[in-house]
């Protein structure tokens, strides 16, 4: 019986203990009810009377070395309690990269906030079209120079080139297929990619952005598109910001005007963003055309209707001071990364 206790004393002493898993193996092969020292004790019941004194001593004395190295190596394992085995759920989290929103998701989003308090509800629509949504229904005449004013691309089929199918030109297309699908009162808008054969530069690219607005209603007057308009560029621009309407010309609008708001950069004083003129413009409006009501099923005697349509990056360039359009489609991280938390 001697030799077993010193061998087990021996084996304690050499066990080598690194996680909470060998702890536990630890414990449960000496110091647990089944393990080997309670065995001993149980096997030194059958000693002879003469025997248990001495024999008794080095048991205890086992016993004693044992549980001592248990708690020097309980100390040394850092991850003593058996709870460590799950993780802790409520730790923070390491300083991982939150990565941000393109400034062009910042833009749509804010946008539609805005109209959305005003009662607008977000529609979208193809992005490749048909000439009947794209300019037709929209009141550009066959053959009119507005149809070269975008330059268009168009999907070819086959060998053959279509000039029925195309990549939308503008965000207008919605409108009508909005008119046709839905009752007035309409109050929606519309954001969305668009496309135009132009040659890439820093001012100029041949994919971009608009958001489209559309009221149709009883009774919408030009003035509804003033306030709706300087409300919005009141929320988007700063609250000291005026907008100017300027006459100009849209197949699908009549009146039509062009919109420009304030310089929100110089308040008005002339700078290079407004290029000293104080105002920068921001996009295209008017009072729905007649016949573009009457192409979408709706009556014109009954109702009229207001509409805009904006350039996305246009809007970005002039908020986040971004002197080159391209910078958008690069996915330059460096360029992104300025937008965390915006
Ligand atoms: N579709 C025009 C463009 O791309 C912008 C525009 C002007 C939209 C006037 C409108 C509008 O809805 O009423 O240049």
């Amino acid at each position: 019986m001697l030799d077993s206790i010193k061998q087990v004393l021996e084996d304690a002493k050499n066990r080598q203990v690194e996680n909470s898993k060998d702890l536990e193996d630890f414990r449960l092969k000496f110091l647990s009810k089944k393990g080997v020292i309670n065995e001993l004790f149980e096997d030194f019941k059958k000693v002879s009377r003469e025997q248990k004194r001495e024999f008794g001593q080095e048991l205890n004395n086992l016993k004693g070395v044992v549980e001592a190295r248990f708690k020097e190596l309980q100390d040394n394992v850092s991850e003593v309690r058996t709870e460590d085995a799950v993780p802790d759920l409520f730790l923070p989290t390491g300083s991982g990269t939150l990565g941000a929103l393109h400034p062009l998701s910042l833009v749509k989003r804010r946008i539609t906030e805005i109209f959305e308090r005003m009662g607008f509800s977000s529609e979208d629509g193809p992005e490749i079209e048909t000439d009947r949504y794209n300019f037709t229904a929209l009141n550009f005449p066959e053959n009119h120079p507005a149809r070269e004013m975008q330059d268009t691309f168009f999907v070819s089929k086959g060998e053959e080139q279509s000039q029925d199918v195309l990549l939308r030109t503008h965000t207008s297309n919605v409108q009508v297929r909005l008119m046709e699908n839905s009752k007035p009162p309409i109050r929606s808008i519309m954001i969305g990619r668009v496309y135009r054969n132009e040659a890439i530069s820093a001012r100029a690219h041949c994919q971009f952005h608009q958001a489209e607005g559309l009221y149709v209603d009883k009774n919408v007057s030009f003035r509804d598109l003033k306030d709706t308009l300087l409300h919005f560029a009141k929320e988007m621009f700063g609250k000291d910001t005026k907008i100017r309407l300027r006459p100009s010309y849209f197949p699908f609008t009549e009146p039509s005007a062009e919109i420009d708001i304030s310089c929100f950069i110089c308040n008005g004083d002339g700078c290079n963003i407004c290029k000293k003129t104080g105002w920068v413009e921001i996009g295209g409006s008017g009072m729905v055309d007649p016949n573009v009501l009457e192409s979408a099923g709706i009556d014109p005697e009954e109702y009229t209707g207001l509409a805009f349509g904006m350039g996305i990056e246009r809007i970005a360039m002039l908020k986040y001071d971004i002197n080159d359009i391209r910078l958008f489609f690069d996915n330059d991280v460096r360029f992104l990364n300025q937008f965390t938390g915006a």
